[in-house]
């Protein structure tokens, strides 16, 4: 095993707002190594964002991170304060593609200066070799008519062409790990389909670790090695993805998996898991699944800490039990 090159170790991220603190990230820890992808799911509001954001160094006023740090190689990346060298880690050797391109693209430059720009920034190439350099990236991200595409803004490409301009900026210095925040979501069905399939060969071309953000299990079980599962901001259960699907110790993931179309073929009906997480001005320093755990008892109320379980790790004192009745 190498070393990870991106290391999480129990980060606490606070917004402050008028009617609070919100606990948006509550202790998170995770590592990724060089060449897997890692996949952080979890429903909406989780924090799967705000720890993109962090490790981009995007968490800004109201936001702060409170505890724990980021390293990079080894080296501190982001902590209470941020590296002197750190700019030069993002958007050239860790770069993020957002959920919506419309708004990450600026909609006044061509599309050719945009991806020029970022790699004269990064890489120091002159004008010329910059663009022959976006075309090739363009073409490798599927885009055809290059010469005639790099001189087009933004709105002339579809959306499904627009993430892939995202994702060509994204690769355009060769990072080391591309993180990708439901990089799908607003892409119908088909699209979605290519664009993860395009990530997946630039993974393999690339020796790219990407960490892919959804909060749609369907997605991850074809391209991810490993897969984090969030709850109220914090990681519940961890592990192998093939492990997971398998056998998913922790009762909300097992409720994930129940609730995903075609992935519980033991499941004959889907179902939502009833409720809704709690709010994170004043979390339970308990369990933060138990109101809606089907298994959970007075028990859980004390802090449930990640702990090593089967193939993964695992915040749940009655791990592996079958929450849901009817998993096998
Ligand atoms: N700028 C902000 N101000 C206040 N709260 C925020 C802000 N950004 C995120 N949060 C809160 O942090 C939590 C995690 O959000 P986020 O990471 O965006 O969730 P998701 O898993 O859907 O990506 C949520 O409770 C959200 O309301
Ligand atoms: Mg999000």
């Amino acid at each position: 095993m190498t070393a990870p090159l991106l290391e999480i170790d129990d980060l606490h991220v606070k917004f402050d707002t008028r009617i609070g603190t919100v606990q948006a990230l509550r202790g998170v820890s995770l590592s990724v190594s060089a060449g897997e992808t890692l996949a952080v799911v979890g429903e909406s509001g989780s924090g799967k964002s705000v720890t993109a954001q962090a490790v981009m160094g995007l968490i800004d006023v109201p936001g702060r991170i409170s505890d724990g740090e980021i390293r990079w190689k080894g080296r501190l990346l982001v902590g209470q304060s941020i590296a002197r060298d750190a700019r030069h880690v993002w958007g050239k050797e860790i770069t993020m593609v957002f959920q919506n391109p419309m708004t990450s693209l600026n909609p006044l430059m061509t599309v050719g200066a945009q991806i020029c720009e970022v790699i004269e920034l990064h890489l120091g190439l002159d004008r010329a070799a910059a663009r022959e350099r976006a075309g090739d990236i363009l073409a490798a991200v599927g885009i055809s008519g290059i010469e005639r595409r790099l001189d087009q803004y933004p709105h002339e490409f579809s959306g499904g062409m627009r993430q892939r301009v995202m994702i060509a900026m994204g690769i355009a210095c060769e990072p080391k790990l591309l993180i990708a925040d439901e990089p799908t979501t607003a892409l119908d069905v088909t699209i979605q389909a290519q664009i993860l399939e395009l990530l997946a060969e630039l993974q393999e071309q690339m020796g790219l670790a990407i960490v892919l953000i959804t909060h749609d299990l369907g997605v991850v079980a074809g391209m991810c090695h490993r897969v984090a599962v969030m709850y109220a901001g914090q990681i519940v259960e961890t592990g192998p993805v093939d492990a997971i699907f398998e056998k998913p110790a922790h009762p909300y993931t097992q409720g994930l998996i129940r609730s995903t179309p075609g992935l519980d073929d033991e499941c004959d009906r889907l179902t939502a898991i009833d409720g809704t997480p709690p709010g994170l001005l004043d979390p339970p320093s308990g369990c933060a699944f138990l109101p809606r755990c089907p298994i959970g008892d007075e028990g859980c109320r004390a802090p449930q800490i990640l702990r090593p379980f089967d193939a993964g790790s695992v915040a749940c004192r009655k791990a592996g039990q079958h929450a849901w009745g009817d998993i096998a």
